[in-house]
């Protein structure tokens, strides 16, 4: 990704934004354009080595990064995460919730512990998350939450039965949480990916009949460039974006049109 790629016009100078999952994929990408457009960036997830990368990469582009080991389905760990922020950086006021994961298999297939896995991750994380961070966004007029959805909450595939019902159930939340903190200038939203080529699409990408059948079914016959996820999160935190929020917009090459 070159730096060109994460020029932005919004002008976030000023605001704290916490993005889970912030060590690779969709959430470094969505960093990385949040950075260049002003904002100081807090990247939690678990593996410190992945996220020192990503703070090194912001630092050096000009931008202010921290770090945070967290485990975004643990409780204590969550509450822990926005105690330090709070302290080091100051209150959040965008929050993404992206962290995520899949597990692929038919629906009889799963373990009650695979189920619970991927319903903590995509679903659970982001209720502790946002009661966490709401508190301080409220009496301020301004809070932006973004919530890393898919096109599998409003569609689905063969093996997508726990992701499904989990990013389903995450565009609920958006919604309810949106009524509850409308009042605030507080703006909750989701972003809908399709296809981008991340980790963990990899199992699909170095298929290459599974990599073929995808693509084919991409009316713009491409896989998402990270980049442009990171510019849509810059547009909907942005004070234009203002007039936004219990939706969600699908950024999917034309998946969901068919
Ligand atoms: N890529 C796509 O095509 C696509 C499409 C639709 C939706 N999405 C959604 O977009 C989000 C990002 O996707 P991605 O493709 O960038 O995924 P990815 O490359 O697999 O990255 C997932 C990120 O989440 C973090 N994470 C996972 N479990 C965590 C936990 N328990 N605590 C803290 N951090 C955790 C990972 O870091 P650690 O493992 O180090 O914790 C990593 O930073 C996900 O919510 C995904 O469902 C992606």
């Amino acid at each position: 990704m070159d730096s060109m790629a994460n020029q932005t016009s919004t002008n976030l100078t000023g605001k704290v934004a916490l993005i889970t999952g912030g060590s690779r994929g969709l959430g470094r990408a969505m960093a990385l354009s949040l950075s260049a457009a002003g904002a100081t960036i807090a990247l939690a997830a678990r593996d410190a080595e992945k996220l020192n990368s990503v703070k090194a990469e912001i630092e050096a582009a000009g931008g202010k990064a921290a770090a945070y080991v967290a485990d975004v389905v643990d409780e204590a760990s969550v509450e822990k995460l926005q105690k330090d922020i709070t302290a080091e950086l100051g209150a959040v006021q965008i929050l993404i919730n992206n962290a995520g994961m899949n597990i692929r298999k038919n629906l009889t297939e799963f373990t009650l512990d695979e189920w619970n896995r991927v319903l903590d991750t995509n679903l659970t994380s982001v209720f502790l998350l946002c009661r966490a961070f709401v508190p301080a966004m409220k009496g301020t007029g301004y809070g932006r939450i973004l919530n890393m959805t898919s096109i599998m909450s409003h569609v689905s595939l063969p093996g997508r039965a726990a992701y499904s019902s989990s990013k389903a159930a995450l565009l609920g939340l958006t919604r309810a949480l949106a009524l509850e903190v409308a009042d605030q200038g507080i703006t909750v939203n989701g972003i809908s990916p399709g296809p981008f080529g991340t980790e963990m699409n990899t199992p699909l990408m170095q298929n290459p009949e599974l990599n073929a059948q995808f693509v084919a079914n991409i009316p713009l016959g491409r896989w998402g460039k990270v980049e442009e996820i990171g510019a849509l999160a810059c547009y909907l935190c942005s004070e234009d974006a203002g007039f936004i929020t219990g939706t969600d917009i699908l950024i999917d090459g034309g998946w969901t049109a068919k």
